[in-house]
């Protein structure tokens, strides 16, 4: 099949899909939320059920996805009327399209804090600051309503212009300079860190299981963090996967992004968790781990600024070149089936996801009505927290379900496999991949997803 319209485009070489792929999944995910969740979760024991959610669920869930995409050469939507026409299926990507819409508008934001931090940091902004001075710092700062809605939109239009480039130009180009730069960044905090006085400890809790930590809560809490991680659910893989060529190998193509996502991932929990045990800090400290503990440790290291800046620079890289598989979903779209110019479906796209981003930008201080809008069991959700929720998580879960049981049940395996030989014509795990995409993926899922419904906290 041909692609829709000269304004698609292809990757230009195997590496780049490579590296573009591994940059949608590589971002926010790993270096905040991935330690962050850990700390929450009991440390090892948890690092071990995340990696088993990798291998035994998102590694297909992935294949799947980028089958569709290949197969079809098109974005989510496109991807379910070409292969199930007339059908309900097409609601599955308008899911993804509008799921694509809501997790730009408040990763831009969240993205945005990292430029601030790279720069309050670089300048020295917490030398000499206390422990509870840092924290109202991050406080103020982000409750700042010029600053924050300035840092989204600075953040918003970096990923318009890339976006503007193309496929080869712009996504995969950019990829391949930033990816390479980022594992450096990392692998020297890690020097960093695990030659700290103390760093053992750190190095115990995050290595050693302790199995009385294992929960329920858990369990889940790493198979959500293995879907957001590996931009799952939502039509990102799909998207990519569509501007691939016929002779690429996606199961090797998925194996690499697995691998270098979870790579990153850990490398990270190596680079905070012996510095925050060595200055004494709870590994269960939440979602200000980095924005609030951290300063504290840069501050108490030699060269602390540089790595600090260089850790929030590394942060920064990591979020855009996941903000631009985001974006590039709902502008695929537009692209394909309003067969609009890149120009006007990337600024579209981009400046919709500013806009819905403002409320999320306001919400943590500068509009106090809108830093409390739900309570579920004592847990209050502001509208940065509620977009997360509702986007990434539910809709990531529900999107990841619909895949596998559109590929398992609806497309047929027949179908999946007649693509995975394609570029690959040795194939031969028929029924292993059987076995994951149409029993295992669907009903671990499923259970997952109905016990989200009983525990809407169980992210929180
Ligand atoms: N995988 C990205 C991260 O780890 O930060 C976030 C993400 C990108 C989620 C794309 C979902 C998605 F479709």
């Amino acid at each position: 099949m041909q692609p829709a319209n000269a304004e698609r485009g292809q990757w230009g070489s195997r590496l780049g899909f490579i590296f573009a792929a591994a940059g949608s999944a590589i971002g926010l995910g790993n270096v905040w939320r991935f330690p962050t969740t850990v700390g929450q979760n009991g440390g090892a024991v948890f690092v071990l059920v995340y990696l088993l959610a990798v291998v035994g669920l998102s590694f297909f869930v992935m294949i799947a996805e980028f089958s569709l995409g290949r197969r079809t050469q098109r974005n989510p939507v496109g991807v379910y009327k070409t292969l199930a026409p007339g059908s309900a299926w097409k609601y599955l990507g308008v899911l993804g399209v509008l799921t694509g819409w809501g997790i730009s508008s408040f990763y831009s934001v969240v993205a945005g804090w990292t430029l601030g931090y790279l720069w309050k940091t670089a300048v020295g902004a917490f030398n000499q600051a206390s422990a509870d001075q840092i924290a109202s710092m991050f406080g103020s700062f982000v409750a700042d309503p010029l600053t924050q809605i300035s840092l989204h939109f600075l953040f918003m239009v970096a990923t318009v212009l890339i976006l503007m480039g193309g496929i080869k130009g712009g996504i995969e180009r950019w990829s391949k300079i930033l990816m390479p730069l980022l594992l450096g960044i990392l692998v020297l905090l890690v020097v960093r860190s695990v030659t700290l006085p103390n760093a053992g400890i750190g190095l115990e809790y995050y290595l050693k299981p302790d199995w009385s930590k294992l929960t329920g809560r858990g369990v889940i809490a790493a198979v959500g963090q293995a879907f957001f991680s590996l931009s799952l659910g939502m039509g990102t893989m799909i998207t990519y996967g569509s501007y691939l060529s016929r002779r690429e190998n996606l199961v090797t193509a998925a194996s690499w992004v697995c691998a270098l996502d979870t790579l990153i991932a850990l490398l990270a929990g190596f680079a905070i968790f012996p510095a925050l045990f060595s200055v004494g800090l709870e590994p269960s400290i939440g979602a200000g781990l980095i924005f609030v503990v951290l300063p504290n440790i840069f501050n108490k290291i030699f060269l602390g600024n540089l790595f600090g800046a260089g850790f929030f620079l590394l942060l920064a890289i990591a979020a855009i070149t996941s903000l631009i598989s985001i974006v590039e979903v709902p502008a695929a779209y537009f692209i394909d089936e309003r067969k609009w110019t890149r120009r006007k479906a990337v600024l579209v796209s981009g400046g919709g996801a500013f806009l819905a981003g403002i409320p999320a930008a306001l919400s943590l201080g500068a509009v106090p009505g809108l830093s409390s809008l739900l309570t579920i069991e004592n847990r209050t959700y502001g509208f940065l927290d509620l977009m997360n929720l509702l986007f990434g998580q539910y809709s990531l879960i529900i999107g990841s379900l619909g895949v596998a049981i559109f590929v398992g049940w609806k497309w047929g395996l027949s179908n999946l496999f007649a693509e995975l030989r394609e570029g690959n014509p040795d194939f031969r795990a028929e029924r292993l991949f059987g076995f994951f995409i149409k029993f295992f993926c669907p009903i671990i899922i499923a259970l997952l997803l109905i016990y989200l419904i009983f525990n809407p906290n169980a992210f929180a």
